[in-house]
């Protein structure tokens, strides 16, 4: 009987981590994955379209649980990957980084015995603010394989006496970056232009910090292209307000398109922590809306700048356009994912 791993996933950047390891897995004559889909992210362009473009495995099944409080999210999802759990047996449940799909899987799979691989295990933001910061904190508490990005992000887990279960393995989204590159579509803009997107409850819920982020973003000495993610489209439809003109705001885009989207811009300006290491990837810097970061890394290779205000935005301009040498390579050699399924493997036969 080969091994069974049930993998959860559920919003755009799962998809993207889940597509690096699912293509390892997938050569593995002893290991069946079966991919269960939460639904967090139902819209084609934040998910469908993500599922064609990587390549996959279809989901056996999509739960359908999307939208709604955090409490309501979670638990909905926690019953039903429960029941999942219970029906598949699975020898290990696999994660992805810090959704409240990644948090309800860890809960169903611990209760009922079941090992938990955390990839993405070990960043830390250390404000609880964001529900991000606690999904990660509470999955890593409860996986038994740690498998982190970084060094950084091990010691984060040393720190709290997680040091046996931790190693590092690199970075899926580098894997990914590497795999994919060459597919990159060129985005349908001329001339230098800045990519940005925003997404964070604190930057787009509120219609005042939504308006003071765009026209922050509207100082801005290139065009912005801004992909707009559907929080981000909602929270604009309610302001009774237009969004300065140099600001192009089109649908989420496919993977290959953020892929030529970076290579083609002169800079990224994100609260998103993955976008920010992908800017890194294709060496470009990063100007991140968030408080503090989530990839301290970034900030250490000179790739990225924490700006917690919008207002300090134009101080930064000039900066995110030098000519700049990064300070090293802290995610690893785009080779994560074989690592991964080694380790997976490794403890399977084992367990
Ligand atoms: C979630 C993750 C965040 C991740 C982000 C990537 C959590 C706590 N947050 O935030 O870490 O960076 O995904 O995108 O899990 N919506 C749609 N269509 C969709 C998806 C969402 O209309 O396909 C709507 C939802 O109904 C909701 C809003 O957008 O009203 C936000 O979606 P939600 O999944 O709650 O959180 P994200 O902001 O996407």
């Amino acid at each position: 009987m080969p091994y069974q791993i049930v993998t959860v996933v559920g919003a755009r950047p799962q998809l993207v981590k889940a597509a690096a390891v699912s293509a390892v897995l997938a050569s593995e004559e002893d290991i069946r994955e079966t991919l269960i889909h939460t639904g967090q992210h139902f819209s084609p362009e934040m998910s469908g379209r993500f599922l064609e473009e990587l390549e996959l495995p279809r989901p056996a099944v999509n739960l359908g649980i999307g939208g709604g409080t955090h409490g309501a999210m979670t638990a909905a999802m926690l019953a039903a990957l429960e029941s999942e759990f219970v029906a598949r047996e699975p020898d290990l449940v696999l994660v992805y980084g810090d959704t409240n799909s990644t948090l309800a899987a860890a809960l169903a799979a611990s209760k009922l015995g079941i090992p938990i691989a955390h990839v993405e295990a070990g960043p830390r933001s250390y404000n609880d603010r964001h529900p991000e910061e606690i999904n990660r904190r509470l999955t890593d508490h409860l996986g038994r394989l740690l498998l982190c990005p970084t060094e950084l992000a091990r010691l984060n887990l040393v720190r709290e006496g997680l040091a046996e279960r931790a190693v590092v393995v690199g970075d899926v989204m580098l894997d990914m970056v590497v795999k994919w590159r060459s597919r990159a579509v060129a985005p349908a803009m001329t001339g230098p232009f800045v990519l940005a997107t925003l997404h964070r409850p604190g930057n787009v819920d509120d219609g005042q910090a939504l308006r003071a982020n765009l026209e922050a973003l509207g100082t801005c000495p290139l065009p912005v292209l801004l992909p707009i993610h559907p929080r981000t489209e909602a929270a604009l439809a309610r302001l009774d307000w237009q969004p300065p003109t140099s600001l192009r705001i089109v649908a989420p885009l496919g993977y290959f398109e953020i892929l030529g989207a970076l290579q083609a811009a002169a800079f990224v300006v994100s609260d998103s922590g993955g976008l920010g290491k992908e800017a890194f990837f294709f060496g470009k810097r990063c100007l991140t809306l968030l408080p503090e970061p989530v990839w301290p890394e970034l900030g250490e290779v000179g790739a990225v700048q924490v700006v917690s205000s919008p207002a300090d935005l134009p101080r930064w301009w000039s900066w995110a356009q030098e000519d700049w040498t990064p300070g090293g390579q802290p995610f690893g050699d785009g080779k994560a994912a074989q690592r991964i399924v080694r380790i997976l493997r490794e403890f399977l036969a084992g367990a």
